[in-house]
Formats: C-alpha cells, structure tokens, sequence
C-alpha cells in the first residue's frame, strides 16, 4: 500500500470532542482514492460508487500528522476497487480503515465504459506512457505541418 499523501490535523478539522472530525478524514479520503483511481485507469471521469464499511479505529487529535494509503484490490471491466488505511506517520497507528471503494470509469457521454485494465500501474510507468503518447502527439503535428 502506498502512502501518498499527508494531513496535518487543525482546529476547523476537529468534531466538538476535540478529534478529527470523521466528515472532514471521508472528504480527504474519497479525494485521495478519486486521484489514485483517476492515475490507474488514466481517466478523469472516475465517479465514487460504493464505499464498504469504514471502520474508525482510533482518533487523531489536533497537530498530528496523518498519512493516508491506498491500492487496488480489484480491476474489474468498468470498476476498480480499492483498499484504504489511514495512519498516524508518526505512530503508524491505524486510524480508519476501508476494506472497499469501488470507483467507475465513465465514459464522454457520462455512461460507464470498460477501463481495458488489469493490474496496478506504479508512478514510473505511468510516466513512460504519458511520456510516449506525449511523443506520439507531437509527431503527428509535424506529419501535419508538412
Ligand atoms: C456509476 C453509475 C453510472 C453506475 O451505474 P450502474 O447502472 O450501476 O452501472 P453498471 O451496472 O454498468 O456498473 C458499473 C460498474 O459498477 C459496479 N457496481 C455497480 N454497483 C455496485 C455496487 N453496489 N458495489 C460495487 N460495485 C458496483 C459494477 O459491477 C460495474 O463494474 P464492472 O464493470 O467492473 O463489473 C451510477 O450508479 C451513478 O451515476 N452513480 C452516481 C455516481 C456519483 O455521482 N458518485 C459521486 C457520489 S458523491
């Protein structure tokens, strides 16, 4: 699992019994697993469409630093399921965990469209695709000029 990003938790982030507020950790988290979804299936029109039971394991409180993971559990034909845990970066101490959130891959006319993905794509490799289809682009606009 791959701990990305990072949250520092602050006053407007607390419920009124002084811990982080479980609205303010579900917004960061459907963000993060949207992003990393988005990454998998080189799509930005990834849409939430169900999330398992969450499990708030432990609190975090005012100051502390939070790390939140994710990966894949699933491709399926339109979807991609993903298992998340956020954790103190300190501690490492689990603080909420979801064994599932299925993101679908939608199509220009907003109807779910196969994703042709079967397995996780890490950063680097993401990079060489975009890095060719970039190069590809640009060779098709100098046949153009010509
Ligand atoms: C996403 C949406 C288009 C899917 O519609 P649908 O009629 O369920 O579409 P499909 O039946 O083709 O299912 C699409 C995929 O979702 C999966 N899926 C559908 N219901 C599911 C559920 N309850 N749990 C898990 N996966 C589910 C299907 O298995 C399918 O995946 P696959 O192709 O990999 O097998 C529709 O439900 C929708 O627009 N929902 C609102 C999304 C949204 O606005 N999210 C933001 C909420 S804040």
């Amino acid at each position: 699992m791959n701990f990305h990003t990072r949250k520092w938790v602050k006053p407007e982030d607390l419920n009124p019994n002084g811990t982080l507020f479980g609205g303010s950790l579900l917004r960061w988290i459907d963000e993060e697993a949207a992003i990393y979804a988005i990454c998998q299936l080189d799509n930005k029109r990834v849409v939430t469409k169900f999330i398992s039971e969450i499990n708030f394991v432990s609190s975090a409180r005012q100051g502390d630093v939070i790390e939140l993971g994710m990966t894949a559990t699933h491709f399926g034909r339109t979807s991609i399921t993903l298992r998340c845990e956020v954790r103190s970066k300190i501690t490492r101490e689990s603080i909420l965990t979801i064994e599932k959130m299925v993101f679908v891959n939608m199509g220009e006319d907003g109807k779910p469209v196969p994703h042709g993905r079967e397995r996780i794509r890490y950063a680097e490799e993401a990079y060489e695709h975009y890095r060719q289809s970039a190069q590809s682009a640009d060779s098709v606009d100098e046949t153009a000029k010509h």
